[in-house]
């Protein structure tokens, strides 16, 4: 149904769909400087096409998308930047419990948000509450996300339960220690993607990314369509995961 002309040529393996993508929603400032318009632009634009993403991903069965909106790093961007990206997080929420009715889709936050502004942080909780019985896909916001920043946070739960009891130090495991993150209860993510050229993980899911499979393109992200999910989807399958063993 999707695509009909392209579908032919890259028929996706329902069976074999990526349960966790990660998205870095990169290159909005480039796609609004292009176009002789504002970077926030660029942002409005970026948010708008996340809707058909999320839509695309849950109708194929993905069980999780998380997205990086804001990163830890991101503070150092020009005030207004970052007041533009707030505001547009803001309207954002306020749309989630309409727009998340009716397509069964659970929303959560990963990251710092004690930073953010009193309205936003109740703005999160609301729209995390209204959603929370939501059993198809969940779209997991990295907002004032860092993967140093929730490793070192997951370090200091993780100590303040541990203490000095050589017994329950001794039990710290990888299972463990992966409890304390903020992605914890979303599944290993499968493939992460990076539109708009560039090749790096700008901090982004450090710990969930030890065997994802990447997938890069020069599309910016207000240009990424259905279609681009499809073929990242389509290049994932047949990629050969070896997990360190040998087939
Ligand atoms: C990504 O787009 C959005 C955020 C980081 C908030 P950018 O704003 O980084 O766009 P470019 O990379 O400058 O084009
Ligand atoms: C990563 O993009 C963060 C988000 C997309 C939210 P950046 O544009 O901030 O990353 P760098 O600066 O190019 O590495
Ligand atoms: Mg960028």
């Amino acid at each position: 149904m999707f695509f009909k002309k392209k579908a032919e040529k890259m028929e996706l393996d329902m069976e074999r769909i990526p349960r966790h993508i990660g998205v870095i929603m990169d290159g909005n400032g480039r796609w609004a400087s292009r176009r002789g318009l504002p970077r926030s632009a660029g942002h409005k634009r970026g948010a708008d096409i996340l809707e058909n993403i999320c839509d695309y991903c849950n109708s194929i069965g993905v069980k999780a998308l998380t997205v990086y909106a804001f990163s830890t790093e991101n503070w150092a961007r020009p005030q207004g930047e970052i007041d533009a990206l707030m505001e547009l997080l803001y309207h954002y929420l306020q749309m989630v419990e309409e727009k998340f009715k009716g397509r069964n889709m659970r929303l959560k936050i990963s990251g710092d948000i004690s930073p953010l502004s009193e309205k936003i942080q109740a703005a999160i909780h609301h729209a995390e509450e209204v959603t929370a019985s939501g059993c198809g896909m969940v779209l997991n916001i990295a907002l004032n996300y860092g993967g140093r920043d929730e490793i070192v946070r997951a370090a200091r739960k993780l100590c303040a339960d541990v203490g000095s009891n050589p017994e329950k130090i001794a039990q710290i495991d990888e299972k463990l220690f992966t409890s304390y993150l903020d992605m914890a209860d979303l599944p290993e993510v499968d493939l992460i993607i990076r539109p708009s050229g560039e090749k790096r993980l700008s901090n982004f899911m450090l710990w969930q990314a030890a065997y994802a499979e990447f997938w890069y393109s020069d599309i910016c992200w207000p240009d990424f369509k259905e279609e681009d999910m499809q073929q990242a989807i389509y290049d994932y399958q047949n990629r050969d995961r070896r997990f360190g063993g040998v087939k």
